[in-house]
């Protein structure tokens, strides 16, 4: 029974003797931040809050049960049952479920107190996306017979079904094992119908394989108890490998993994989202033709794995273990990993369980090491069927022993967007593959942030244009289609997403690493750029620079993304030129005026309209229009002497600036949630960021660094000549 609607909201952590009428009224999923989460400045409302609800007791068979099903309570939950406090929850992305029968009454006052405030002990606390509170996915009723299928412990489904194939594929074992009360249950798979105490083991001739995308295909099985109740899951019968030179292998055959990471979030919704909007963001991934998606930081709802399964996409799940670890945080971080796996097993689409991600960015110690060998037995011990993997940050030492302790990895790596140049993604990967060529190596994310307000002729790292974002994509596309050993990669990011710490981009408060936007209402120029390679289904073609309306280059590039072959280029209804080849297709167009043009390949066609311009419209630049512009863009410095316009390694180098330096750095870092930046005091990385101007890590670094501090620190390099 739904138990979605009519509940009263407020924050404040007294817990209600009735639901009071001067509360908001609230249905669910809710969130109290859905308007502050994404708004910049890094102030959204984290707190406790409550919600209160009226019931009738249930009816219930003699020994029946009664449970209370939470399907997300973000962060932490207490559950209050008449003014009874019959649970504590700590982690806002799981299931969980509450025994409520012995404390009710014939009318009940149901409330839950939900926490999203800072702690030491309850991962998320510091990371790149907006932490919402409140019970932003549903809660359910259920009622249940004396003899029953287990609800508690864990959140399980009570039903586990692991499948297992011959090498040659011809045949499968699937053991079904279940969790209940009673003394014995049937279950059914494929017509053939078993009796057990709790497991059963079924032989499945000639299966029908779920394959992915092509071929998803899903059995289900039911168990049933003699008190009628009844579970039932769908599941897939396929085989997974890993192999450090094939990458990825579905059913005995390489099949690389390609595409993208979600968070779940959307514009105006924050975190609470509906069937309706994770079926958009389905259909938006199937559009782009990815087949693996990363389903970060935390575990998603039950639906999207569902969906997953149902269309073939294979999934990375993990646990918020992030950015750094807490030495108070280690049962939290087991709690959260048992609950996922053991909500999550019987998803033929996950195909690993992700233990951290870049979780060494603060620094190494005992404490987390042992964690992950922790969190790392606990996944084998609940899953024998799946590896573990680790998102890595770029700067962390390659022959960490941290690495080893997970079956596989992968890689975050930023370079050509936070640092560096395009071609050291390239390098790293081939360097780090060949230094250790029995590790089975993934890309898990890259990316570039891109507000398609911003458009540029000349795009460059860190303009924020959406040109930019496709020189990065066309680059990164190339480099991991050049290796087909990763055995995943995955785009930071599908869709923008709410980080409030944020405050950059001319949309402050967003992540826009995304292909589409926030609201989900615009495909960034990227996306097709994906969408041709990886989308065999949907013939198309691509104009790219459609908001790139006013142009004062005298000869403009118009670039075209298909998976067609060849491309006609048509300016104001006459052809320009027809170019073969694969996937961009790139053309140069004189202007004199307002032009029509028009890309035809095949049957499919695109058009924009482009304008000659006197001079650069100032509102497609960052900065120029209306947007942050940063205070030290505008100063004038001496250029006889040192300056934060100088590049890191030159101030490093010289002695007598090498002091302010680091403590700049020091203050960026503690100043700045997000990681490239707040591990600038990582030898390594400054290193790698040695060609960086200081200047251009502050405008990176956003709002967040104090100014007065800064040019503080500016006026004493000032003093030093070069
Ligand atoms: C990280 C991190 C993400 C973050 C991203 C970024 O390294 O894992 O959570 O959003 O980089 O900086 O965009």
């Amino acid at each position: 029974m739904s138990f979605n609607d009519g509940w009263r909201f407020a924050k404040t952590d007294k817990v209600p003797e009735t639901p009071p009428r001067d509360w908001e009224s609230v249905t669910l999923p809710h969130t109290w931040n859905a308007v502050d989460g994404q708004d910049g400045g890094n102030d959204y409302w984290r707190g406790t809050a409550m919600y209160a609800r009226a019931f009738p007791c249930p009816e219930l068979e003699p020994g029946g049960r009664a449970v209370l099903e939470f399907l997300g309570a973000a962060m932490t939950a207490d559950v209050y049952l008449n003014g009874e406090c019959l649970a504590h929850h700590e982690g806002g992305y799981s299931t969980f479920r509450v025994d409520i029968t012995d404390a009710l009454k014939d009318e009940n006052t149901l409330t839950v107190a939900v926490d999203n405030s800072a702690n030491d002990r309850v991962y998320p606390q510091k990371a790149d996306f907006t932490f919402y509170g409140g019970l932003y996915r549903g809660v359910n009723l259920i009622t249940v017979p004396a003899e029953h299928f287990e609800l508690v412990k864990d959140g399980t489904p009570g039903i586990k079904v692991t499948p297992a194939l011959s090498d040659d594929l011809k045949a499968a074992t699937v053991t079904v094992e279940t969790w209940h009360n009673g003394s014995e249950v049937e279950i059914t798979l494929n017509g053939e119908t078993k009796t057990a105490q709790n497991t059963a083991v079924f032989t499945v001739e000639n299966p029908h394989l779920w394959a992915g995308t092509e071929d998803p295909y899903l059995y289900t099985v039911t168990a049933k108890l003699q008190s009628g109740d009844e579970v039932s899951t769908r599941f897939g019968i396929r085989k997974i490998g890993f192999d450090p030179n094939l990458g990825f292998i579905l059913n005995n055959r390489p099949y690389p993994l390609r595409g993208v990471s979600r968070h779940q979030d959307r514009e105006g919704l924050g975190s609470a989202l509906t069937m309706k909007e994770h079926r958009e963001d389905m259909e938006l991934i199937r559009e782009i033709g990815a087949n693996t998606v990363r389903l970060a930081h935390y575990q998603h709802a039950q639906e999207f794995y569902d969906l997953c399964d149902e269309y073939g996409l294979c999934v990375w799940a993990e646990i918020p273990y992030i950015t750094q670890h807490m030495d108070a945080g280690r049962e939290n971080t087991l709690s959260q990993m048992k609950e996922l796996i053991t909500q999550c097993y019987n998803h033929p689409s996950i195909v690993c369980w992700g233990l951290s991600n870049e979780i060494a960015v603060h620094g190494m110690s005992e404490d987390l090491m042992e964690n992950h060998r922790l969190l790392n037995d606990l996944c084998h011990k609940l899953d024998s069927t799946r590896p573990t993997t680790m998102a890595h940050a770029f700067m962390l030492d390659k022959d960490s022993p941290l690495i080893d302790i997970a079956d596989i990895g992968s890689w975050n790596l930023y370079f050509g967007w936070y640092l560096g140049e395009l071609s050291q993604n390239d390098s790293f990967l081939d360097e780090y593959h060949a230094a250790h060529p029995d590790r089975v190596i993934g890309f898990s994310e890259y990316g570039a942030d891109a507000n398609p307000r911003f458009q540029s002729p000349r795009p460059e790292s860190g303009d924020y244009t959406e040109s930019y974002q496709c020189v990065y994509h066309e680059h990164l596309l190339k480099c991991i289609e050049e290796r087909p050993w990763l055995w995943a990669t995955h785009v930071w990011n599908m869709f923008d997403f709410a980080a409030d710490g944020r405050d950059e981009g001319g949309n402050n408060g967003q992540n826009q690493k995304g292909l589409v936007t926030f609201d989900r209402r615009l495909k960034k120029d990227a996306f097709y750029l994906y969408k041709a390679v990886w989308n065999k289904r949907e013939p198309f073609v691509h104009i790219c620079g459609s908001r790139y309306a006013d142009r004062a280059e005298a000869v403009t590039e118009v670039k075209v993304y298909s998976n067609l072959t060849p491309v006609t280029l048509f300016v104001d209804g006459k052809a320009l030129d027809t170019k073969d080849g694969k996937t961009v297709f790139t053309f140069k167009v004189p202007l004199t005026g307002e032009h029509v043009i028009e890309a035809k390949a095949g049957d499919c066609a695109d058009r924009i309209t482009v304008r000659k311009t006197d001079m650069p419209n100032q509102n497609y630049i960052l900065g120029r229009s209306g947007a942050v512009v940063n205070w030290f863009d505008r100063e004038e410095y001496a250029p006889s002497c040192y300056s934060i316009c100088d590049e890191l390694g030159a101030l490093l180098a010289d002695p007598r600036t090498a002091g302010t330096v680091r403590e700049l750095m020091e203050l960026i870092q503690s100043s700045r949630g997000d990681v490239a930046v707040s591990a600038l005091n990582n030898e390594s990385l400054l290193t790698m960021l040695g060609n960086t101007p200081v200047r251009e890590l502050l405008r990176r670094a956003g709002e967040a660094v104090p100014q007065e501090r800064v040019r503080e620190f500016n006026s004493r390099l000032q003093k030093v000549r070069k």
